[in-house]
């Protein structure tokens, strides 16, 4: 779903997706089961960003003709995750697409600034010829987002996505004043950032929540 006032922002409102994610958001749910629903709403949303890529006839033969069947061509895929949630939704999608190459870009938010601290970064190296889809579960400020993709444009990337589960009023507005060749997918626009710049409603601290670190 595209609303004309941002154009740039697929909100992905699946039914599966909406329930699985009201129990993500429920602070109830525990770390086992927040784990495996990230992993199923990737998969959900993956099927959803992937929804345009070309296709092309290939030959093979069945066990019983020879036929042209449909295979995807052209740009190889490179899922870039945002540590450490993101990998979250990374997991989900390499079950998608086993093949895809994998950048890690590792950056944490001061707690004191918001702003994105780079702490890892490593990705294949011709970044150029690929479609590469950026994944964090949480677009607050968008300070982090838009280094990622800074970082990865520095390094020859042309092609991008990003996507994400939650996102607040305030990162998209961010995140497409410094990226606006760059489509959003996510599967729901919260209300707006608390002082601390989390997402409200929200649900918490994504990382946390997945690996029980509070
Ligand atoms: N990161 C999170 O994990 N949660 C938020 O609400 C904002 C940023």
């Amino acid at each position: 779903m595209n609303d004309v006032s941002r154009p740039n922002v697929t909100v992905i409102d699946h039914p599966l997706i909406q329930h699985k994610l009201t129990i993500m958001r429920n602070k109830e749910t525990s770390i086992a089961g927040f784990r495996r629903l990230l992993r199923e709403i990737a998969h959900l949303m993956c099927y959803e960003v992937t929804r345009d890529l070309e296709l092309e006839m290939i030959p093979i033969e069945t066990p019983m003709a020879l036929m042209d069947s449909p295979a995807i061509k052209g740009k190889k895929l490179v899922f870039a995750s945002i540590l450490r949630a993101g990998n979250g939704l990374l997991d989900g999608m390499l079950d998608l697409v086993p093949a895809a190459r994998v950048a890690h870009i590792g950056l944490y938010r001061d707690h004191e600034t918001l702003e994105p601290v780079e702490y890892y970064f490593k990705a294949p190296a011709d970044l150029a010829n690929r479609l590469i889809i950026v994944v964090d579960p949480m677009l607050a400020t968008g300070n982090s987002a838009t280094a990622a993709i800074e970082k990865l444009k520095e390094r020859g990337a042309n092609d991008i996505r990003f996507l994400c589960l939650l996102a607040a009023p305030e990162g998209i507005k961010n995140f497409t004043e410094s990226q606006p060749d760059v489509p959003i997918f996510t599967a729901a626009i919260d209300s707006h950032l608390n002082e601390k710049g989390y997402i409200i409603p929200g649900l918490g601290d994504a990382g946390d929540r997945m690996y029980g670190t509070k």
